[in-house]
């Protein structure tokens, strides 16, 4: 949400900033702007529209400036617009900031420094940094910058380039992430890592209250109260090639194909050799810890939140554990009970999501211990859980989640497979017996994507619709939900997912002829039931699709199509189940014109509550 950049060093710096917004375009992509440090103030060059906007405006020009930051928004206080495009500027023109985040306490702010004589030009919250920066400096930014800082509340990751000190930026990092990449005798500051991967690997990843000063050649990170801190260089172990689109059409399906990877680099190294057990060494709970779990609490947000449900029938199938799952902005404001011996679960794809951090921290500070399950190394969810277990998804570029809520899946599985072992609820040969056939998953998924035409064609059909049914029992109404927001987030068209069983207890209303059902039948024990249901809807004309395990062939009887996926343990099924329905998404999506991988009013990582 909102992608920042910084650069200082012997490049041209406009350049580099467009480059490195190219990258961060998913956070955000209302409007964008750079800002580069000029003899008489501050050169802003901003426009509403997607990055592309801004391109054509820079085009031609040469920018002999080394320095500047630069900005692509995704709007909270006020709509977009060029004039609420970042970078903002005060009155005098000579300092400029790009923030990332919420300023809370904004509004008092700006009426104390209206009556200070600050004229505004904009509707966010943003624009009363520059304004206070410019009120506190008195010949040293970085002073000025920390008295500013300690007037905010809220979440902020901000970047700072003043003309009064042209060859210097300022950067400060309070609950929004900012990373810096160290070059030579250069430095990139970005929300997010693929931003400067072609230029560098060797990063500092900042803490919540730390500030950056970086000059040419040289960069000094203090605390707030300006004591030197020394950081790790952290080497990202991905290549820049990794985060971009290497030949498909868009950043979506590339990740969508990428499954099968996905999921044998979650599994590798988490389950031994004889596949008799699973090994998660990151999750640090002795067996009397695990022995004397008596709840566990799931917490995320939209796609994570999915996984969650999955990983909550799981975990209670099979550890016998009782699971509550929560929407991560629900959780912290319900008054969760959390006792001895709870355990916290904590996914996320990005390790930053506001409400996703807050239930963390709920969580914490109620005692609880929590386990984090995400896709990014050293992100705040990480740094604030006792144990993480990553998914190693690599990275994702599209808005809409793919890969990683397969390989959240999959921690989930390995996760309640270790619980359950050690709390004796499973036999070895049953661990053994999921344990084989989740080293397979990614054999299956692979036969699932080369097959993806059935659901290509099946896509040109659906994107007529203008409302879609999901329909599951047990693990698949989890998979539905996932199916249905998939669908509904990129293509546009309404979509509900329902435990097929509960249909007839109003929403059956809805159906009529033609209304297109998308029916899921993977759980064995349930497979009668789901029949049942899809006749209801059959009854009265809907259009159903049923997904079924290879050989379940009697669900043809009573759907109009029908498409398979390879059979596997029960449990593992979401994991194959929900691949045809990425594609069915992404399919319609691109059916119908839509833009994939930005659909509008969304951005991911979304770092404000
Ligand atoms: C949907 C999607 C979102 C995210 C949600 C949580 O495709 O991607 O629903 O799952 O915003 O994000 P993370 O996992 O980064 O906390």
């Amino acid at each position: 949400m909102c992608g920042i950049v910084g650069y200082i060093g012997s490049k041209e710096a406009v350049s580099v900033l467009v480059g490195g917004l190219e990258k961060l375009e998913y956070r955000g992509y209302d409007s964008a702007g750079v800002a580069i440090p000029g003899e008489d103030g501050i050169e802003v060059i901003k426009k509403e529209g997607r990055l592309t906007v801004l391109k054509d405006r820079l085009n031609g020009q040469s920018y002999s400036a080394n320095v500047g930051i630069g900005h692509t928004r995704w709007a909270t206080h006020g709509k977009p617009s060029d004039e609420n495009a970042h970078p903002h500027t005060d009155c005098t023109g000579k300092f400029a900031v790009v923030h990332n985040g919420i300023i809370e306490n904004y509004l008092n702010l700006k009426d104390w420094l209206q009556w200070q004589g600050h004229t505004f030009a904009s509707q966010t919250d943003t624009e009363v940094l520059p304004h206070l920066i410019e009120h506190f400096y008195d010949g040293d930014l970085v002073e000025a910058v920390l008295k500013a800082v300690s007037k905010l509340e809220g979440s902020y990751a901000m970047v700072v380039v003043s003309s009064h000190e042209p060859n210097k930026l300022v950067a400060v990092r309070q609950d929004s992430p900012l990373v810096i990449g160290l070059g030579d005798g250069e430095y990139f500051l970005a929300s997010d890592i693929p931003a400067f991967l072609n230029y560098t690997r060797h990063t500092y990843v900042l803490n919540d209250g730390e500030v950056a000063v970086l000059e040419t050649g040289q960069i000094n990170i203090m605390d707030k109260n300006c004591n030197p801190v020394n950081k790790d260089v952290f080497e990202v172990n991905w290549e820049a090639k990794q985060a971009e689109k290497s030949g498909y059409d868009h950043f979506m399906l590339k990740e969508i194909f990428e499954q099968p990877k996905a999921i044998r680099d979650t599994i590798r190294g988490r389950i031994t050799a004889d596949n008799s057990e699973v090994v998660l060494e990151e999750v640090k709970m002795t067996p009397e810890e695990i022995k004397g779990l008596k709840k566990i609490f799931i917490s995320a947000c939209g796609t994570a939140y999915h996984a969650g449900i999955v990983g909550k029938y799981v975990i209670e199938k099979l550890a016998r554990i009782p699971v509550e799952v929560d929407i991560a902005s629900e959780f912290r404001y319900r008054h969760p009970i959390i006792e001895p011996g709870t355990l916290v679960i904590i996914i996320s794809q990005s390790g930053e999501t506001a409400d996703t951090l807050a239930a963390l921290r709920e969580a914490r500070r109620q005692g609880a211990r929590v386990v984090a399950v995400t896709n990014v190394v050293g992100s705040s969810v990480s740094r604030e859980a006792d144990d993480v277990i990553y998914t190693w998804a690599g990275p994702e570029i599209a808005v809409a989640s793919t890969k990683a809520y397969t390989t959240q899946l999959l921690s989930m599985f390995l996760l309640a497979v270790r619980l359950a072992t050690v709390r004796g609820e499973m036999k070895p040969e049953e661990a053994k017996e999921i344990i084989n056939e989740m080293k397979m998953l990614d054999t299956k998924a692979q036969a699932i994507l080369d097959n993806s035409v059935e659901m290509r064609e099946y896509a040109r059909e659906l994107a007529r619709s203008k409302c879609v049914f999901f329909l599951g029992r047990g693990l698949d109404y989890a998979v539905a939900m996932e199916g249905s927001l998939k669908l509904k987030e990129i293509s546009y068209i309404h979509a509900e997912a329902y435990a097929a069983g509960e249909l007839k207890h109003g929403t059956l209303a809805l159906i009529e002829e033609d209304v297109p059902v998308v029916a899921l039948t993977t759980q064995d024990d349930l497979f009668d039931k789901m029949v049942s249901n899809i006749q209801e809807v059959n009854a009265r004309g809907a259009a159903v699709l049923a997904l079924a395990t290879d050989g379940r062939t009697e669900v043809e009887k009573v759907a109009g199509r029908t498409s398979y996926i390879p059979k596997t343990h029960p449990v593992l099924a979401p994991v194959l189940a929900v691949i045809p329905l990425q594609l069915l998404a992404y399919h319609t999506a691109v059916e119908r014109g839509c833009d994939v991988d930005k659909p509008r009013n969304l951005a991911k990582s979304v770092t404000v509550e």
